[in-house]
């Protein structure tokens, strides 16, 4: 038994060395972890659980017969992260760079169908060439499988990418399907097409990191959900997201411990909108006070920052935030920010996590820009998914809710469970100087003193509309609070909103305006 013992301990570490030591060193001296020290850094202390470590290549052309690696080129296998169970893979750059062959796609494909058996998330660390040159339409298949099985695995486990490395060609796709993308600075880089083809094609000179690196599509493309400086950053990152997320779609996030009654006004809410309704403010300053220890995991930071997403826990409770932020482009709904926040809300649905609007917007963006590119169906984006979300909806609108915006924000016309709105509050069709230059145009033209009948008209139509006090006589609001009441207000609200059911008709699926 012993001499048996051995030759597994034998084989385990020789697998554990991927392509061996020389390749790992070049790993190193790229700035990049190998497969191994990242699952370490991810998961738990002493709860990964590797399966597949002794599978190999079947593929014998160019030479191949002759090189083989036990793993293959990924690790994979279940662990724990804040002590709730899930799957991952870890693709080995250091075996044929990491580069996916058919027993490869194997291994994934294994991992996920036990991921969704158990019902539990699965993470996958990419750092990849892409398809296994050597092995051809082969390996291009097993991507396909992959892909199918990232679609068919979408709204019933969460599925995160964290892509360190190269990760090219159709090989985008599979974390494109999956719900959330991280990104490590300088040594990731995401693009169907590299460089040498992008000169070929359109003769633009353009670097990798211009390209397809994480600013790029933290900043531009939106492809990246989460970007850090580093790999260690990124994954510690990988881990605090995982905290407000529940296993799978019939489970529910964990709830923090939270001391009620020690919960007090919070006074510095009451004096954050500015007595000039065209002057911004920091919406984050407004989270920061409302969300338990001021702790807001945002998600798409850099990208349509007109509109803020993200995880907080209120009242120990896991909430996805949507936010009008009005100290940029005044907080206006434009198309980046309707795609950006109408996929976010569709992921807090499909797992059970309560979402808090908070609004503060004056429109849709004006301009042949956004209509020619089609503001129309992409904000209905955004309509369509808080429409059909049936998780608990709290509204809260602070000051602005102008027009179209206004019935998309989560209103009670769809299904906002509790819309709320600050005394600060102005619901109304348009700002009022529009609206008055409507309404009131012959009356200003013909007046003696044009100037000042605006004024006058302006004032009526403020004393008149700009307010919440219609809205909540109607019962389109159902209260109107104190600001430094509102992190209460929220907490009892969500808490009593907890076992909420509600039921979209039967349909095969949707159609969301794509
Ligand atoms: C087989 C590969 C490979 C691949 C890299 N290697 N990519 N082996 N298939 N796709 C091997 C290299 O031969 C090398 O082996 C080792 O991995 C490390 O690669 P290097 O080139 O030395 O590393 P680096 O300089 O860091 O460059 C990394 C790289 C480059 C940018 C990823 O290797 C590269 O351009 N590879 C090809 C990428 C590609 O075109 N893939 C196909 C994309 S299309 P040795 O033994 O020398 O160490 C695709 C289709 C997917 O993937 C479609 C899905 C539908």
């Amino acid at each position: 038994m012993k001499e048996k013992s051995k030759e597994l301990y034998n084989r385990k570490d020789k697998a554990k060395l991927g392509g061996g030591e020389a390749k790992i060193k070049n790993q190193h001296e790229k700035g990049k972890l190998t497969a191994r020290e990242r699952i370490e850094l991810l998961v738990d202390n002493g709860s990964f659980e590797e399966i597949g470590m002794f599978v190999k290549h079947r593929a014998t052309d160019f030479g191949l017969d002759k090189v083989n690696y036990p793993g293959d080129g990924v690790v994979t296998g279940f662990a724990k992260i804040n002590g709730r169970p899930i799957a991952l893979f870890s693709q080995d750059f250091t075996v044929f760079g990491g580069s996916l062959s058919e027993t490869h796609a194997e291994k994934i494909i294994k991992i996920m169908k036990l991921a969704l058996k158990a019902g539990i998330p699965i993470i996958g660390l990419n750092d990849s060439g892409g398809a296994r040159i050597q092995e051809g339409v082969i390996s291009l298949g097993g991507y396909a499988d992959i892909f199918l099985l990232n679609t068919l695995a979408s709204g019933v486990v969460p599925q995160i990418s964290v892509v360190l490395g190269p990760c090219a060609g159709g090989a985008v796709y599979s974390p494109a399907i999956t719900d959330f993308i991280f990104m490590a600075r300088k040594t990731s880089h995401m693009f169907v097409t590299g460089p040498n083809v992008v000169k070929t094609v359109t003769h633009e000179n353009v670097t990798f990191e211009d390209l397809g690196g994480a600013d790029t599509h933290a900043t531009k493309s939106g492809v990246a959900h989460f970007v850090y400086d580093n790999e260690i950053e990124t994954l510690l990152n990988v881990r605090k997201l995982m905290g407000y997320l529940p296993l799978n779609f019939k489970d529910r996030p964990d709830n923090l411990n939270f001391d009620f009654e020690s919960l007090q006004p919070e006074e510095k809410l009451d004096s954050i909108i500015p007595d000039n309704p065209n002057k911004p403010y920091d919406m984050k300053e407004v989270i920061s006070l409302l969300v338990d220890d001021s702790e807001f995991l945002e998600v798409h930071q850099n990208y349509a920052e007109n509109i803020i997403c993200g995880f907080c826990h209120i009242g120990g409770m896991s909430v996805g935030i949507v936010a009008n932020q009005p100290q940029i482009l005044a907080g206006v709904l434009d198309i980046n920010a309707s795609v950006k926040s109408a996929r976010f809300v569709r992921f807090c649905d499909a797992f059970n996590i309560p979402l808090l609007v908070l609004v503060d917007v004056p429109g849709f963006l004006p301009g042949t820009e956004q209509e020619w590119n089609g503001i129309i169906r992409h904000g209905a984006k955004l309509l369509y998914a808080f429409s059909e979300a049936t998780v608990p909806k709290i509204t809260l609108i602070t000051r602005k809710a102008y027009g179209g915006a206004y019935d998309v924000m989560n209103s009670k016309h769809i299904r906002g469970d509790f819309n709320f709105a600050w005394p600060s509050a102005e619901l109304a069709v348009m700002g009022p100087k529009g609206a008055v230059e409507i309404i009131f145009k012959k009356e200003i033209e013909s007046s003696e003193n044009p100037e000042l009948e605006l004024e006058r008209k302006l004032n009526e139509y403020i004393q008149k509309f700009a307010n919440p006090y219609i809205a909540a006589e109607r019962g389109f609001l159902d209260d109107i609070i104190e600001p430094k009441d509102t992190k209460r207000i929220l907490i009892n609200s969500f808490d009593l909103l907890k076992d909420k059911v509600d039921n979209n008709p039967k349909k095969k699926h949707g159609n969301i305006p794509l």
